[in-house]
């Protein structure tokens, strides 16, 4: 049992639960950090945090968590070098491939929020089998953020509400906040209750706006590689002492 839920037990009294949050977002970041600090080249850094990917994914689906986001590629990141992009898509392919064979038993639905279009043949062709084979499991939802942009997003589900007024699919006063819900990549999804952003950057970086409305933040001084299940139980602390408002009382 991790130390977060051993220790809240010892806590909690009869007939407590921990608050734990359905939905949880991550920014997976400070791969670059992590490798300069020991001298090596950035790609190091990216392969650590595909391997810690892995651990942290599998404890969010063992302790419960309904939905894990990560993201794991903005539509920014294309402005880094040619080596250090091309590198991030060899990676992404290998860990596909693996991810196939090692999550075959598993019962993680994995779904991919971005413009995968942009992706080569070959990787959108795993991504399509990776989902194809998980869809029917009924465990954790991953969703992986890929060449994935909030207002890139928001864009889109722009122009397909706009096209469903145009066919007459929809009339403009029809319009809600669901319809823009409904037309975004996470649509049916809950809203992340919690984002962590390891590496101790203050900003959101176009990551899931919309759905972070009402979403607690916590910002963590780790590099995303030596983020450990730990860190993971110390955020689940901290937002187990939050106030949630959402506006009232
Ligand atoms: C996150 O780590 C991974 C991606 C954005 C693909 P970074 O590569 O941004 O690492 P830092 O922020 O430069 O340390
Ligand atoms: C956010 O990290 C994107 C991912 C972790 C995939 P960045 O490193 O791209 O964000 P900035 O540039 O520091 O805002
Ligand atoms: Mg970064």
């Amino acid at each position: 049992m991790s130390l977060f839920f051993s220790r809240r037990k010892k806590e909690r009294g009869k007939g407590d639960s921990v608050v734990l949050p359905q939905h949880i977002g991550i920014i997976m970041d400070g791969n670059g950090r992590w490798a300069k600090k020991r001298g090596l080249p950035r790609s190091a850094g990216h392969t650590a945090g595909a391997q810690n990917f892995r651990t942290i994914t599998r404890y969010c689906s063992d302790i419960g968590i309904k939905y894990l986001t990560v993201y794991a590629f903005s539509t920014e990141n294309w402005k880094r070098p040619a080596d250090e992009v091309s590198a991030l898509m060899t990676l992404f392919k290998q860990y596909l491939n693996e991810a196939l064979t090692d999550f075959k038993d598993d019962s993680i639905v994995v779904r991919f929020i971005g413009e995968t279009s942009a992706f080569s043949e070959d990787l959108r062709e795993l991504i399509i089998r990776t989902e194809e084979e998980s869809k029917h499991r009924n465990g954790m939802v991953l969703n992986i953020a890929m060449n994935y942009g909030s207002r890139d997003e928001l864009v889109t589900a722009t122009k397909k509400i706009a096209e469903k007024v145009k066919n007459g699919e929809l009339s403009v006063d029809d319009i809600t906040e669901d319809t823009v819900s409904d037309n975004l990549y996470t649509a049916h999804q809950p809203d992340p209750d919690l984002i962590i952003r390891p590496s101790g950057e203050y900003r959101i970086s176009n990551f899931l706006l919309w759905q972070s409305a009402y979403t607690e933040f916590v910002i963590m001084d780790k590099l995303w590689p030596d983020f450990t299940k730990d860190d993971l139980d110390m955020a689940l602390e901290i937002f187990a002492k939050r106030n949630r408002r959402f506006g009232g009382i």
